[in-house]
């Protein structure tokens, strides 16, 4: 297969960032999605339905801006489907105002100081009951980046441990709470997803599908390959590979694109995040293709996630085709540049 026609995706775990860097970030996830969940942890982070609205309008305007500019074509179309930052103090109130304002389609759950921004995170899990409890009963999902904090677990064991404690407690407490495990990195993490009571499920980056930890190291420190959770061994990436396209409507596809300056990577203490928004299809195209399984990325691009989510499929098609190229070696990105994933290295795909 040297060309592949599928309903256009969305992005179900993107981070859009704000003000220049959202002008910056936006337009590489719009030319390739219809609708993206924005992910809430700027700073200060998007706590309230308010905020959360702001939050859209800017990126609205950032779209209509692009458009301007000629930078998105004229009729460009993309949704930001906001989420709310869970933290100690959610009140149930808010998650009734977030279910009944109809542009909150989720809540993010950082346990705190798990990744970047996620100090305001759930310190406690009991803190966060009264708002999952709320959840449950207004049928909004919870979104978990699933890793523990206790400076004594492995940095690669972490997601194992939440998942075999927070995740599998939350999923058991809630029976009815639909529940997805962010950026699931590890086979442990499929295996429950894939064994789960209904309604939960998992999204799956194109980097974590593509790579794993050798990656950090090669010749050297490649801060750029650098996110949380952390790249793992290579039997993990296989086993991601084999949920992503194994055809369970349980895992979708998140990119996770989270950019940062390239002096914020590049630096003695650099910050976690991959850039895949400019390539994004086309590096999930590559994993699946190298899998020899290009006819289920229709499903895990742009169908699971709607249908876990309760949204319609897109209706309009994008196009790939088998073509090398190379992206750019940087970006702008606000007043500064990013350095994409795969800067270095060709693509095999193209989006047309
Ligand atoms: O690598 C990451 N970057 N993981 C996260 O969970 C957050 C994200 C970011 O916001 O930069
Ligand atoms: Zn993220």
């Amino acid at each position: 297969m040297n060309s592949i026609t599928l309903a256009r995706p969305d992005d179900w775990h993107l981070h859009l960032r704000d003000g220049d860097a959202l002008a910056s970030a936006l337009p590489h996830s719009a030319r390739r999605f219809a609708r993206a969940i924005v992910m809430p942890n700027l700073k200060p982070p998007v706590t309230s339905v308010e905020a959360a609205r702001a939050y859209r309008s800017r990126i609205t305007a950032a779209l209509a801006a692009a458009i301007a500019s000629g930078e998105l074509p004229a009729g460009a179309r993309f949704e930001p489907l906001m989420t709310l930052y869970l933290t100690d103090r959610t009140s149930p109130r808010e998650i009734a105002l977030a279910k009944s304002s109809g542009f909150v389609h989720a809540v993010k759950y950082y346990p705190a100081g798990a990744t970047t921004h996620s100090e305001a995170g759930v310190s406690a899990l009991e803190h966060a009951l009264p708002a999952l409890e709320a959840m449950q009963r207004h049928d909004l999902p919870l979104l978990i980046h699933g890793e523990v904090t206790d400076p004594a677990v492995d940095v690669f064991d972490r997601e194992r441990v939440c998942v075999e404690t927070l995740v599998a407690h939350i999923v058991e407490r809630f029976p009815d709470l639909r529940v997805v495990l962010e950026h699931a990195s590890t086979r442990e993490a499929v295996a429950f997803v894939a064994a789960a009571r209904p309604r939960v499920a998992a999204t799956l980056t194109a980097h974590h599908l593509l790579y794993n930890r050798g990656a950090l190291f090669q010749g050297g420190l490649r801060p750029h390959y650098y996110c949380l959770p952390v790249l793992k061994r290579e039997p993990h990436r296989r086993a991601l590979v084999a949920a992503a396209t194994g055809g369970s409507p349980r895992f979708f596809l998140g990119t996770d694109s989270a950019p940062h300056p390239r002096g914020l990577k590049e630096n003695a203490c650099g910050c976690a995040g991959c850039f895949t928004a400019h390539a994004a299809l086309e590096l999930y195209a590559e994993a699946f293709d190298a899998a020899g399984a290009l006819e289920r990325l229709e499903g895990f691009a742009s169908h699971h996630g709607p249908d876990f989510y309760g949204l319609p499929r897109n209706k309009d098609t994008v196009t790939l085709v088998r073509e090398r190229w190379a992206a750019p070696d940087e970006l702008p990105f606000g007043g500064e540049t990013l350095v994409p994933l795969r800067s270095a290295e060709d693509l095999l795909w193209r989006m047309v």
